[in-house]
């Protein structure tokens, strides 16, 4: 047996901050982020409005795709970074939010930008073994609560959003293989190193970053993480219809699908409209290009993501 998407759904917050809104706000320039980055503007979440909030809608419309109700889900699993509290997990919260009771299992995976293609991975176990039915997996983010806005070299990279999947029971392919990978000794290279003791916060709470160190590592591992997926499943680069990548930074994902031999043609990008949204990523760029028919069914289609631990992987699937 295998699982299988039948539905996406994302959702970015109202209020948008443009590059042009941040000069107003850092020593920065809207060519600089532009050029560097490939990002134009990101979304920022509303005053209270949680990582659950942004799961809900995503949720709410991935459900509505799948054509199933949400009663009908039996497994969440949510990759976050910015969860809602310390505990309960947010899937918990989400869950209530969509009124499932008695539920099957719902948790969170924390593997930062790489939250989304962990999770999946792991949902897939669940259904494709036969313990679950139809699992929601969702990446969610209020990343603007964890930035520095005085810090030029991490504000202008992230924003706020929510991606979600419905994944099924099926007998016609559809994921086909993961392939997950960490590297804790990088845990200093991109963090938020702060912890909360005796009620108070130890340490910076917000981003900090080794730019250069993250930017070639990404390319490196992405490229193996893909090629990984790609030979395991007997393929060539050439059989890939789509490449869903993490949307960190134009940059990383041209110099990423240059050294798989893969045309930018045949890679969603997304990140000019939202920058990064961490865990939310992935799932956000693969509902807007299943919304706008790109994706068609019997496609290969290759995810892929990195981020802080370090972690990485991709999942492959047949649409
Ligand atoms: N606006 C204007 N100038 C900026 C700036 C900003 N927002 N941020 C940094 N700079 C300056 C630096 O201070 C530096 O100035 P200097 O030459 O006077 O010292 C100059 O721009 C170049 O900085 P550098 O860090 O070498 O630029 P870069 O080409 O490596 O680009 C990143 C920086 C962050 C865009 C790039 O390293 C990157 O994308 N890294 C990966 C980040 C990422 O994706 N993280 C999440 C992964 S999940």
């Amino acid at each position: 047996m295998y699982s299988k998407i039948i539905g996406t759904g994302s959702y970015l917050p109202e209020k948008i901050l443009t590059n042009h809104d941040l000069e107003r706000m850092v020593d920065t320039s809207d060519e600089w982020i532009r050029e560097r980055t490939g990002i134009v503007q990101r979304h920022i979440a509303a005053d209270g409005q949680m990582a659950s909030d942004l799961a809900l809608e995503a949720s709410r419309r991935a459900i509505d795709a799948a054509g199933i109700q949400a009663q009908d889900i039996d497994l969440i699993i949510l990759a976050t970074t910015t969860p809602d509290m310390i505990f309960p997990s947010t899937a918990c919260i989400l869950q209530d939010k969509l009124g499932i009771s008695g539920g099957g299992p719902a948790f969170d995976v924390q593997a930062v930008c790489s939250g989304f293609i962990y999770a999946l991975a792991t949902a897939d176990m669940f259904v494709s073994s036969g313990k679950c039915r139809n699992a929601l997996v969702v990446g969610t983010e209020v990343y603007s609560r964890i930035l520095d806005w005085t810090d030029r070299t991490t504000c202008v990279l992230f924003g706020d959003g929510a991606g979600a999947v419905v994944l099924t029971q099926s007998n016609q392919p559809g994921i086909l293989s993961s392939h997950l990978h960490a590297s804790g000794s990088y845990n200093k290279v991109l963090a938020a190193p702060g912890n909360i003791c005796g009620g108070k916060i130890q340490g910076s709470p917000f981003i900090t970053m080794e730019g250069n160190t993250v930017f070639k590592f990404a390319v490196k591992v992405l490229e193996e993480a893909v090629s990984e997926a790609i030979t395991a499943n007997n393929l060539q680069a050439s059989d890939i219809d789509w490449l869903i990548p993490h949307q960190a930074n134009i940059r990383i994902i041209k110099s990423t699908a240059k050294k798989l031999g893969i045309p930018m043609e045949k890679v969603v990008t997304t990140v000019d409209q939202h920058g990064n949204t961490s865990a939310a990523s992935v799932p956000l760029a693969l509902d807007i290009a299943v919304r706008d028919g790109r994706i068609k069914s019997d496609q290969c289609v290759v995810l892929e993501g990195v981020g802080g631990g370090f972690t990485w992987g991709a999942v492959l699937l047949r649409w």
